[in-house]
């Protein structure tokens, strides 16, 4: 049988690539040569091991076209492999002559379409057509969901009040860029929520988004841990390690309490920004990087370079386009949608509904000060839906707690031996509360699971 040519080969390597799985030789040859002819690229397997390895080694096969009887195993058992590994792939199989059983059964287990052996040329074209088809549907669906859940991310920061909305259009404008960040705020405002929001908008969003808190590392370890270093830079360097600018190239790096950075690395940290290179601890070369730096701080930078504690040039360097995150008590408006929030994400998380809360309740918490700002009303929250309690929710609340001074209180000369001072404070508060746990915990302003915690370090077993 004389075959048609087969078209063009630039035409064909834009039209999908097809794998033919048969044991039956001549069989193979016939479907391959069928389907090469309408301008596919076709591969083609006698197995079903051999057919994983040609999409293991072939990542644009769009379809496959198995039979169903392989040997010792069948093309329903390559269905389920490619439904595990390669959920978006076109699949139709062949099944022998009347048995319906195995059509259903494939149809049932995700195969797009089935042909009964023996089939028309005609037929052959539809089906693969077809699970192409739904194969294209798949990757679209699969493209827009991957879509959404980006924007979910970034929906998720809340904020209706015109500071927030203003905040956000800064965001959008520089997301297309790679312009170095600062971001201030105080603690709790969403410092960090902003830094994963610029890079999920920017093109660098399939990077590696990593985050270091420049205070939680000693100074002594900070250099390896940002710059890396060689094997016996330093005693204990028994391998080579690349630092975080080296883990987030082509990404994002986001430098947190950037504020509490060593002087001595503040001036490497400046070559990087100016030159794009870094030079692990105990080598000379150096390595060409592409990172885009957010550096975020709640103490003022300004303030910490007037006092000499950061480099000015540093400070404008990284200070390229700044963004301020409001206090939560700037934006008080926004303050019932954020319950909203956090109260449906713990109810979720808990599965565990809790009751509406009163509006005596709601009064407090838009009136109070908040000084843990966002993460402060999300701790809340969540104790609430676990403890399902109003009164744990406003604990501290009352007096403007968080921040009244403790007043007249002066440290003696010689210090003293604050854990004693502690247990002693915890056995005060229980006193005066008749041993009521809440109270106490709400005389002391701290939260009721902080209060329970110190409690038990001290081996007290309070009261009722
Ligand atoms: N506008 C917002 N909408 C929704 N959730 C928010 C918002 N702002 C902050 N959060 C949530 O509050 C918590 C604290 O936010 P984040 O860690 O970004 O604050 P931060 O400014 O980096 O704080 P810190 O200075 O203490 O590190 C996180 O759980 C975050 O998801
Ligand atoms: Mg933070």
């Amino acid at each position: 049988m004389s075959m048609p040519q087969p078209p063009h080969q630039t035409l064909s390597l834009q039209q999908p690539q097809l794998l033919v799985v048969e044991d039956d030789h001549s069989q193979r040859q016939l479907v391959t040569e069928l389907l090469q002819a309408e301008g596919y690229r076709v591969c083609n397997a006698d197995s079903v091991p051999a057919a994983i390895l040609q999409l293991q080694q072939q990542p644009d096969i769009a379809l496959v076209f198995s039979d169903w009887k392989l040997g010792s195993l069948s093309g329903l058992e390559l269905l389920d492999y490619c439904k595990a590994h390669y959920p978006t792939l076109g699949f139709v199989i062949a099944t022998a002559y009347g048995s319906v059983s195995h059509a259903v059964e494939a149809i049932q287990a995700g195969a797009d379409d089935y042909l009964a052996k023996p089939f028309k040329r005609q037929e052959l074209l539809l089906a693969v057509r077809k699970g192409l088809r739904a194969r294209s549907l798949r990757k679209q669906n699969q493209q827009l969901s991957a879509a959404l859940s980006e924007q979910q991310q970034l929906v998720d920061i809340i904020g209706h009040a015109p500071c927030m909305q203003q905040l956000f259009q800064r965001i959008q404008r520089i997301s297309g860029t790679d312009v170095t960040v600062l971001i201030s705020g105080e603690s709790g405002t969403g410092k960090e929520l902003a830094a994963r929001a610029l890079h999920q908008l920017s093109p660098r969003r399939q990077g590696p988004f990593i985050a270091l808190n420049c205070g939680a590392i000693p100074e002594s370890l900070a250099e390896a841990e940002l710059f890396g270093a060689e094997k016996g830079a330093f005693t204990g360097a028994h391998a080579a390690k690349a630092g975080k600018f080296e883990a987030a190239e082509g990404g994002t790096l986001f430098l947190d309490e950037i504020a509490e950075l060593p002087l001595s690395l503040q001036a490497k940290l400046l070559r990087l920004l100016q030159q794009g290179t870094v030079t692990r601890l105990g080598s000379h070369h150096e390595i060409k990087l592409n990172v885009r730096i957010i550096a975020a701080s709640h103490q003022d930078l300004a303030v910490a370079v007037r006092d000499g504690r950061f480099r000015e040039d540093l400070f404008y360097r990284l200070n390229v386009v700044p963004l301020h995150m409001p206090a939560l008590r700037e934006r008080s408006e926004d303050i019932p949608r954020l319950l909203e929030h956090f109260l449906q994400q713990h109810q979720q998380r808990y599965q565990q509904q809790a009751p509406a809360l009163s509006k005596q309740t709601l009064k407090q918490l838009l009136g109070y000060r908040w000084p843990g700002n966002v993460r402060e009303l999300a701790n809340r929250i969540e104790r609430y839906v676990l403890l399902q309690d109003e009164q744990e929710l406003l604990a501290g609340l009352q007096p403007e707690a968080g921040q009244t001074p403790v007043s007249g209180f002066i440290l003696p000369p010689e210090g003293l031996a604050f854990e004693t001072l502690e247990k002693s404070c915890l056995q005060q508060a229980l006193q005066r509360c008749d041993g009521n746990k809440a109270q106490a915990a709400r005389l002391l302003q701290l939260p009721y699971k902080a209060f329970l915690y110190r409690l038990e370090k001290f081996g007290l077993t309070g009261g009722a």
